[in-house]
């Protein structure tokens, strides 16, 4: 029963269409690029389809998942089944469906990555399956700006249900070959669309509650929301807890619930350090498990200010450069993160970012990520 794995070139309308056809006709979720990371959909609305997507994943069943729709037309037909409709043509979904709050981020973020979560109003007839929910009063939708993801919906007329397309605790997956060795002989169709744009997930905002909350940041920025108005507050801001002295470090908390983005790999995530102060805290690491300099493996990502021949004296090393940029970063962190676990790498040494703009999501994936978070703040 391990159906045939295809990656086709997905600009082809035979594979778009063949794709339409098993989220209509079946239960098999197909993975597609959208401008964030590649998602694995199957159709929102039913539950044996959906369900498909958490068996390929193996993700937990009280993990929601995110609905994709390809207008605005597509969203106002799923949340007002089995409601009379109020206005005749319009293409917005009336304001008793969608939250004044969320207007003028539609406006400028759709189609983009940016998440809204929305009340299911209608318990007889619940706009998408409840698996979808996790049971929860509440579902996640967003519009993707990928033109596959856009043409695929439009093609098949089917609101997608879609997590990002790796298996559950992996980093997500940027090419259509990190779903492969993913969920390979587990789903039926990659739709391959090159490597995603922004490379990190949408942000997920809640503005049901006040103050409105972002729930994970993304690829709008906390800066670009509050631009639109409101008091939007980070759940999610990183925050050290304790002063590093000699070998001392943060073992990441498990605040969130789920293990994420994790490399085989010990990550050491370092904020404000110097290649020789990361380097000594990896010595006293190599020295607790008893391995040799030139035998263990070492990953060092860069992001700014790191230069590769500092790190020299490491005979195995893999250095790999994240960019300066913000959105260079974002595009090349979970692609350097695979890389790096294909090289069967020890440990990494990530270079951390300010945390403003793109650098809140890029912190908050590569603190999911680090077994170890060194920094020189006061503990707060
Ligand atoms: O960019 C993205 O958002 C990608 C692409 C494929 O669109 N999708 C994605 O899905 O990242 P996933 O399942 O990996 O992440 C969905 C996130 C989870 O953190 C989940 O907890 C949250 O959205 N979420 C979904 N529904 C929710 C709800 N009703 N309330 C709160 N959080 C919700
Ligand atoms: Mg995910």
């Amino acid at each position: 029963d391990t159906a045939k794995l295809l990656i086709e070139p997905s600009n082809t309308l035979s594979a778009l269409q063949e794709a339409a056809e098993l989220l209509k006709n079946t239960n098999d979720p197909v993975a597609f690029p959208t401008e964030t990371v590649y998602g694995l959909g199957a159709d929102a609305r039913r539950t044996d389809a959906v369900y498909s997507i958490y068996k390929a994943k193996n993700r937990p069943a009280d993990n929601p998942l995110i609905v994709h729709i390809a207008s605005l037309d597509q969203l106002r037909r799923l949340i007002s089944k089995g409601q009379p409709l109020k206005s005749k043509d319009s293409d917005l979904p009336d304001s008793s469906l969608i939250p004044q709050i969320y207007k003028p981020l539609i406006d400028r973020f759709w189609p983009g990555p940016l998440s809204i979560i929305l009340p299911v109003k209608n318990n007889e007839h619940p706009p998408v399956s409840p698996i979808v929910t996790a049971n929860q009063p509440t579902f996640a939708v967003r519009m993707p700006q990928h033109p596959v993801a856009l043409a695929l919906m439009a093609l098949s007329d089917v609101p997608l249900a879609a997590p990002s397309a790796n298996a559950s605790t992996r980093p997500s997956p940027t090419q259509a070959k990190h779903v492969y060795n993913d969920l390979q002989g587990k789903i039926p169709l990659i739709l391959d669309g090159g490597s995603c744009g922004v490379g990190l997930e949408s942000t997920v905002v809640n503005g049901l509650c006040y103050p409105p909350v972002i729930l994970r940041p993304g690829g709008v920025s906390l800066e670009q929301i509050r631009d639109c108005g409101g008091v939007w507050v980070n759940t999610q801001v990183y925050k050290p807890t304790a002063v590093n002295t000699e070998k001392n470090f943060i073992p990441q908390t498990p605040g969130m619930k789920y293990r994420h983005y994790s490399p085989t790999a010990k990550v050491m995530l370092f904020l404000d350090y110097k290649e020789r102060e990361a380097m000594d805290c990896l010595y006293d690491q190599l020295r607790q498990k008893n391995m040799d300099k030139d035998e263990a493996r070492i990953g060092v990502l860069c992001s700014r200010k790191w230069k590769k021949e500092v790190f020299g004296e490491f005979s195995n090393l893999t250095f790999l450069d994240l960019g300066e940029e913000g959105s260079e970063i974002t595009k090349n962190l979970f692609a350097h993160l695979r890389e790096l676990d294909l090289k069967g790498v020890d440990f990494v040494l990530v270079e951390g970012v300010a945390e403003d703009n793109e650098g809140l999501a890029i912190m908050n994936r590569l603190s999911k990520a680090a077994s170890m978070v060194f920094t020189k703040d006061s503990p707060s």
